[in-house]
């Protein structure tokens, strides 16, 4: 192959569903590699809900947005086809920000190989931000203790369900809030979770009160949306709320009003937002935590695979629909 397919944002999000009008498509010659570098054929894309801020015209984010005319940004998953790079040897399999690019050249900088035995599944799904990520939360902001109750929002998707199985494993009541009865029985039956809430169907403050009798200690927030209050309004004294993201939020001009303070100070609440951004420093630590979980078989996973470099441009909409069960990939 002597070219190779690249895409570039040509347009910011505006309200309407994500799709091919907001990227060009291009064509590149496949590059020599010069001294220390490596040429690496992608294989595995992830998709993140974190790409619609990277994506939106903030200035004033945790990292700086994705340029108009730059590769759009994502990690992923591949292999070393070619290597000047002393580190690094034909066929090594290999992680990190690729973009969205059929190749991609590297002088090593941010490229992480990735242990035999690890495939592109397991290391985008459980290894990448999804991993690290519910570690991050979970462990050094949530404070978890066995015997008490965690909720978690966005329940089975990448973050959600690894929230919920490290809690559990660590002897947690855990309850978590999905979208759709597929996704209840997914958590519930298939991972294990003590309850679950479908925020589209069930009578939410109901269906909580009756699935934490002893009130929350940890919240798991990755959504946002009208079951925050009723969660809020059931948080016990000294509890904890994890600020993870807040998708219901990332699509409308208005962010939605926040639960009033008052519940805070009664109860002594603690509220922490965090971006893994700034622990990236903390990541071999975060590694040794989550990894012991994995390896005693007490963290499943589920993927959604899209096929093919272009089907990215409307996969995005998959964050909102929730049309995806499981970490949204895209198979190159
Ligand atoms: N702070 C950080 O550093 C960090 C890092 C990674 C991810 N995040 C955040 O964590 C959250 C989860 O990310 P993920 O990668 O695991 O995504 P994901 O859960 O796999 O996908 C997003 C899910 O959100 C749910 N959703 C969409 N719109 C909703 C709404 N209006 N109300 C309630 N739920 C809605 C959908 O599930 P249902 O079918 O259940 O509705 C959808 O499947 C996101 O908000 C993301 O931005 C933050």
């Amino acid at each position: 192959m002597s070219q190779f397919t690249q895409i570039l944002l040509k347009q910011r999000p505006d309200g309407k569903p994500f799709g091919a009008h907001m990227f060009d498509v291009v064509k590149k010659d496949l590059p020599e590699i010069s001294a220390d570098q490596v040429l690496i054929k992608q294989t595995h894309m992830s998709l993140d809900p974190a790409m619609i801020g990277w994506m939106s015209p903030d200035t004033n984010s945790y990292i700086p947005r994705v340029e108009l005319g730059e590769v759009m940004r994502s990690s992923g998953f591949g292999e070393v086809v070619a290597s000047n790079n002393p580190n690094f040897a034909v066929g090594d399999k290999v992680m990190g920000m690729m973009g969205w690019t059929e190749y991609f050249v590297s002088n090593g900088k941010g490229i992480n190989k990735v242990q035999a035995g690890v495939n592109a599944e397991m290391a985008l799904a459980v290894f990448a931000l999804p991993g690290l990520t519910a570690t991050q939360g979970l462990f050094n902001v949530g404070k978890p203790k066995a015997g008490e109750t965690l909720v978690v929002t966005g329940a089975a998707g990448s973050v959600g369900s690894l929230v919920g199985q490290l809690a559990k494993a660590d002897g947690l009541r855990v309850i978590g809030v999905v979208g759709s009865d597929e996704k209840v029985d997914w958590i519930v039956n298939g991972l294990g979770f003590d309850g679950a809430i479908n925020y589209k169907t069930d009578d939410l403050e109901a269906k909580l009160a009756e699935l934490t009798p002893d009130g929350v200690d940890v919240f798991f927030e990755n959504t946002g949306g009208p079951i925050q209050q009723h969660i809020y309004n059931r948080m016990n004294i000294h509890g904890r709320i994890v600020v993870c993201g807040m998708i219901a939020d990332y699509k409308v001009g208005e962010p939605s009003p926040g639960p009033n303070w008052i519940n805070l100070i009664k109860k002594r609440v603690t509220v922490q937002g965090f971006a893994m951004p700034d622990h990236y420093g903390e990541v071999p630590a975060l590694l040794a935590k989550l990894t012991p979980y994995v390896m005693q078989g007490k963290i499943k996973f589920r993927t959604h695979e899209l096929a093919g470099l272009e089907s990215a441009m409307e996969g995005l909409n998959l964050f909102f629909t929730g049309e995806h069960k499981g970490k949204l990939l895209v198979k190159l």
